[in-house]
């Protein structure tokens, strides 16, 4: 005879068994959830970078520092040349400044003038009115004659003057705003070619 006392408690305990296992396995799910939680506290105490990984980070690092090195070569060499190519007679230290007499025909004077210093700039220092207009050598209206014979810059050297031709050098013509004595001559102002 089958007991429907004992039907009745092993039915029941199967239904426990049967909650505990559900209840279980639903169980597990939440924790999913809160190791997400940590993973994602983990991470944000990391700080954030700006450059890439570091086996790029030192691809792209060596390939400036390579590229560095040669560009601040370059740059001493193009100093070093400018230093050279920038010389002017403006520059000659005052202990090496030598001095010539130059006659002025038409203001009737000779005078010492330095070697550092223009034409027009040291006529100018004796009160006379000379003309000139743009003062960097690129236009005639300073222009003067050097009357002793021979090339101009035979009695001065130019800085940059771009107005005269060998022809004109040759009859004695000179810039005064950018011609700086290195003889004694005799000059005619206000005379362009
Ligand atoms: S003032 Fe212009 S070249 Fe001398």
């Amino acid at each position: 005879m089958v007991d429907p006392v004992a039907v009745g408690f092993g039915a029941g305990l199967v239904l426990v068994f049967v909650a505990l296992h559900f209840a279980r396995g639903t169980g597990w799910e939440p924790t999913a959830d809160i190791s997400e939680e940590v993973l994602e506290e983990r991470a944000s105490t990391v700080p954030e970078t700006d450059f890439p990984e570091p086996g790029n980070r030192a691809i792209g690092g060596g390939g400036g520092a390579v590229g560095a090195v040669p560009a601040g070569e370059e740059g001493e060499l193009e100093e070093g040349g400018a230093a050279e190519e920038s010389s002017s007679p403006a520059d000659i230290p005052e202990d090496e400044v030598e001095y010539f007499e130059v006659e002025f025909v038409k203001e009737g004077a000779t005078i010492e003038l330095a070697n550092n210093e223009t034409v027009l700039e040291q006529g100018e220092e004796e009160g006379w009115d000379l003309p000139y207009a743009c003062r960097e050598g690129q236009c005639v209206s300073c222009a003067g004659q050097i009357t002793d014979g021979g090339n101009a810059e035979d009695y001065v050297v130019h800085d940059n003057q771009q107005m005269l031709d060998d022809t004109e050098l040759d009859e004695g013509y000179t810039l005064t705003c950018v011609a700086y004595p290195r003889a004694d001559f005799t000059i005619e102002t206000g005379e362009a070619p």
